[in-house]
């Protein structure tokens, strides 16, 4: 907690506009970010003009590859590292010149864990809330520590909690002063399925209760089951963001497949339009379609093949998950725009140290 952040507090801000309601939606916006870029001093542009409007009340996935900036992002937000341009300010509060009472605002549950202290896991978290300067409050540390299932260990030295257990006293910790948004960076990376449940159903209690959640993961399914939008950045830029549903509706794909009766030789050039392909020695045949398309043609398909005498045995229809989605997006030519950038970032070289 040495390193935890003084600021001088500035006179309160006249409030900014950063309450009104997003277009079409009712929330208001909670985060926004501005234009954001970040050059490290090593000459590398982690960011590269960031805007970003989170509203009260959702959980947003960012998503990215290794190296793409979302550390940079959620560490400029919480003011640990400082932005080279551009503003983000926290349910009205700039995290730069209000530094103090956007932070308040804000949990942070890092992606590098850093408690090997002696203190044990109740005064840890108290201490925590004390930096916030929020007065004790020992029914809602309680409930905390229960919903994490660290209340039976709160006498514990944290030195000897296991990994996973300490992730939990950081969650906690990120919890005490009561936030309105939470950060969680790469909050399942090593941690085993009974505390990812947990996790997943703290958060929605949380939200339920209108805090705001945002969490960057390289688990693409645990983004599709928790997030209601989802951001895509890779190479500093947010090269999407939009609805989980619209994401999947706009870009799935959807593959329709029949296990022919007897082999094919090639596809009739009746069934010309629907651009069939043929495979397994001609006895299998698929048809790709956009989910946008809505049905595409499948019951003219299905009635052309009786028509042509094609009989089928088997029929089975699969949908792109946001996997295949975001590889597509990620490792599409253009998505990777500045590829010198990339050519001097080591694999898997993290987040670690900031600033
Ligand atoms: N302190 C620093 N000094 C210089 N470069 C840095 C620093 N921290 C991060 N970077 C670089 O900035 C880029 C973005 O890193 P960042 O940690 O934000 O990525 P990330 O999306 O969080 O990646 P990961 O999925 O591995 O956690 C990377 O190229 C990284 O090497
Ligand atoms: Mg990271």
């Amino acid at each position: 907690m040495g390193g935890m952040k003084t600021a001088t507090i500035s006179p309160p801000l006249s409030d900014p506009l950063q309450h009104q309601p997003a277009a079409g939606d009712s929330s208001p916006v909670i985060l926004a970010v501005r234009n954001l870029t970040k050059t490290y001093a090593s000459g590398l542009q982690a960011l590269k003009g960031i805007n970003l409007e989170i509203r009260r009340g959702e959980i947003f996935a960012l998503l990215g590859p290794n190296g793409a900036g979302k550390t940079t992002l959620i560490s400029i937000i919480c003011g640990i590292v400082t932005a080279s341009e551009g503003s983000v300010s926290a349910d009205g509060h700039d995290v730069a010149t209000d530094y103090r009472r956007a932070r308040m605002k804000i949990g942070l549950v890092p992606q590098e864990l850093a408690t090997n202290s002696f203190e044990t896991v109740y005064d840890s978290v108290a201490f925590s809330r004390g930096v916030y300067g929020r007065a004790p409050n020992r029914v809602f540390l309680e409930q905390v520590l229960r919903d994490l299932s660290l209340w039976e260990r709160r006498d514990a030295r944290i030195m000897t909690l296991s990994g996973g257990m300490k992730r939990r006293v950081m969650i906690a910790k990120a919890l005490s002063h009561e936030p309105q948004i939470l950060f969680l960076d790469e909050p399942s990376a090593g941690v085993d399925v009974e505390l990812r449940r947990d996790m997943w159903t703290l958060v929605r209690r949380l939200r339920a209760s209108g805090v705001t959640i945002i969490l960057t993961t390289h688990y693409i399914q645990e983004a599709e089951e928790m997030a209601d939008r989802i951001g895509v950045i890779s190479n500093g830029e947010l090269i999407l963001v939009d609805g989980k549903a619209q994401l999947m509706k706009k870009l799935g794909r959807r593959q329709l497949t029949l296990q022919l009766r007897e082999p094919l030789t090639s596809i009739p050039a009746a069934l010309d339009p629907w651009r069939l392909e043929l495979r397994d020695q001609g006895r299998v045949i698929d048809y790709r379609f956009d989910t946008s398309d809505a049905g595409a043609g499948v019951p003219t398909l299905l009635q052309r093949l009786a028509e042509l005498g094609i009989a089928y045995v088997d029929l089975n229809t699969q949908q792109s998950s946001l996997e295949e989605i975001f590889v597509r997006l990620v490792h599409a030519p253009g998505a990777q725009a500045d590829a010198g950038a990339a050519a001097d970032t080591a694999p898997g070289a993290a987040a670690g140290a900031h600033r």
